[in-house]
């Protein structure tokens, strides 16, 4: 049980279990892309975590940027999705993968991929280390999903709850009498 401002949280998801998942993940993606060299953008900031546990273990050639978006007012996502850091290298004829820590409305993602399929990349797609299927109010195409979770707010292994928990490397879930009853986080 840990404690981050006025909110408990309790263990959900060790970090050896994330560990190996994203291990899975890496060797996935690594089979997938043989012969190729993709270019990962992972986004900031909650993505950090996962997009250096992934790289860890892809074993093909790959390059990796990243990028920064904000998409949340509050406690709910207000849809609009703005680019605080934008993409450097050029997109153009590239296998890009998109990073993220987690999708929740998808509002984000699909923001995001509407923008980079924009840059004419060879091929677009998505890994997320967390998804939560009930919160989803548009549709994207996720092509790698650590974990589905219900629609509970988790903290931990880059994901933050008002800027705190990020360092930790499990990942925790809020103690359920504490769940506000919205869609959508910050
Ligand atoms: P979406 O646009 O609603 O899919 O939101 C995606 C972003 O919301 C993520 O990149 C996170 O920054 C944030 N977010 C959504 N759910 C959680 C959560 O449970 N904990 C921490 N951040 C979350």
């Amino acid at each position: 049980m840990i404690q981050l401002k006025d909110k408990t949280f309790e263990v959900f998801i060790s970090h050896q279990d994330v560990s190996a998942r994203i291990q899975t993940l890496a060797s996935q993606i690594s089979r997938d892309y043989a012969g190729k060299c993709p270019l990962f953008v992972a986004i900031l900031n909650g993505a950090f975590m996962f997009a250096a546990g992934l790289l860890q273990h892809i074993t093909i050639p790959c390059e990796i940027t990243f990028i920064r978006v904000s998409s949340y007012e509050a406690l709910q996502s207000s849809g609009k999705v703005t680019e605080l850091l934008g993409l450097k290298e050029d997109a153009t004829g590239r296998d890009v993968i998109i990073l993220e820590d987690i999708v929740d409305s998808g509002l984000t993602m699909k923001s995001i991929l509407g923008n980079m399929a924009a840059k004419n990349p060879a091929s677009l797609q998505v890994a997320t280390l967390l998804f939560k299927p009930e919160a989803l109010r548009t549709a994207v195409e996720l092509n790698y999903v650590g974990f589905e979770i219900p629609n509970a707010f988790v903290v931990g292994f880059g994901l933050d709850y008002d800027g705190l928990g990020r360092n930790l490397k499990d990942l925790y879930v809020l103690k359920e009498e504490q769940q506000p009853n919205v869609q959508s986080w910050g």
